[in-house]
């Protein structure tokens, strides 16, 4: 797969005004994502559940305008907010060469999520991804011959330039983004379905996120990706997440979810100790974040539920398990680990299917 492919090589036929509606949701990496080279192409291939529940909903004004060049408005939950300008603007810019026809339109973005802003997810990847979603629908109202798989790999594509892990939330179920050598169609551009037999187990396995700090994290994902340059671990990380995915497949096909608990949670604290181990070093987790951890193992000593946890680049803790635990799990969480979230607070989510046109 080449650049080139995104490239539009036709005439438009450009319309006065349109509006364009998407929704995306956030994901989850159980193979981590952490170091990349420019433009957003990654060290390593990372593969991910799409999440159902944590989405943005955005939706783009499209008015022809005379003069040409990059032109937008960003409003969230209905106010204008100048504030995230500077990325959406360094963004559409990015992408002006795959998608020439936004240099002719004014842009009025409003957009909402589902879960609380300040909550310490992450909203790039369900952001970046919805808002990729509705430009190439507006596209494919400028080419009527573009086909819905075209869609959904170009959206990926330029969601992977916004935000690189949003090029996973185009797809549902499992995505994995970055060559590998076993999957097939894999490749650094986009997020691809991953090809292979899954077992239903994984098909809706759930994800309750526990939201152990909801304030901002004290070091970007950027600045973390960057550290992975000149890392004494860099390479070692790099080949491990290559054989994770390996050891991924069969794991994938059979069910057998003791050894997918390894791999994940060693690659949860993979990611947290090549921080903690870059320099400059930083940290993370809270407190909390560990004693949650310690309270998961103790747990699935006692009553082998497979129940697992992961982390992304902060403190909150993604507990992920079968549909077959939830009232285990359930328990489990209202009983000893609600009291570790800040203000008690847990979002129940699962795997979904991906970004949809509204
Ligand atoms: O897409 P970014 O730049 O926000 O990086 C995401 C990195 C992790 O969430 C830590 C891992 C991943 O693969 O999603």
């Amino acid at each position: 797969m080449v650049v080139e492919e995104f490239i539009p090589n036709k005439k438009f036929k450009f319309i006065d005004h349109a509006i364009i509606s998407s929704e995306s949701p956030s994901n989850i990496a159980l193979v981590k994502y952490w170091g990349k080279v420019p433009i957003q192409i990654p060290a390593n291939p990372s593969i991910s559940f799409t999440l159902n529940k944590c989405k943005t909903t955005t939706s783009i004004s499209f008015q022809k305008k005379a003069s040409k060049g990059v032109s937008f408005k960003f409003f969230f939950d209905g106010l204008l907010k100048d504030s995230f300008k500077p990325k959406i603007q360094i963004f559409l810019k990015r992408i002006i060469p795959f998608c020439p026809y936004l240099e002719h339109y004014s842009l009025e973005i409003n957009t909402k999520n589902t879960f609380p802003h300040s909550s310490g997810i992450a909203s790039s990847a369900s952001g970046l991804s919805a808002l990729a979603m509705c430009i190439v629908q507006f596209e494919s109202l400028l080419d009527l011959d573009i086909e819905i798989g075209f869609i959904k790999r170009k959206a990926s594509f330029l969601a992977r330039l916004g935000s690189g892990s949003a090029c996973r939330s185009i797809e549902g179920g499992l995505v994995v983004w970055g060559q590998h050598k076993e999957i097939l169609g894999s490749t650094d551009l986009l997020g691809v379905k991953y090809p292979f037999e899954v077992h239903p187990v994984f098909l809706d396995y759930l994800d309750t996120i526990l939201l152990v700090d909801k304030g901002q994290k004290q070091v970007s994902s950027s600045l973390g990706h960057d550290l992975m340059h000149k890392h004494p671990f860099g390479s070692q990380r790099f080949d491990q997440a290559h054989r994770h995915i390996s050891k991924l497949i069969p794991i994938f096909k059979t069910g057998d979810l003791s050894n997918f608990i390894k791999i994940v949670e060693l690659e949860a604290l993979t990611l947290h100790a090549m921080m903690m181990s870059s320099d400059p070093y930083f940290i993370l987790m809270k407190p909390n974040t560990i004693n949650i951890i310690n309270e998961i193992w103790k747990f699935r000593n006692l009553t082998n539920t497979p129940l697992c946890f992961t982390l992304d680049a902060g403190s909150n803790v993604h507990l992920l398990y079968p549909k077959s635990s939830l009232k285990q799990v359930t328990k489990f969480i209202e009983n000893c680990l609600s009291k570790y979230c800040q203000d008690g607070q847990f979002i129940n989510d699962q795997v979904g299917n991906g970004a949809q046109s509204l």
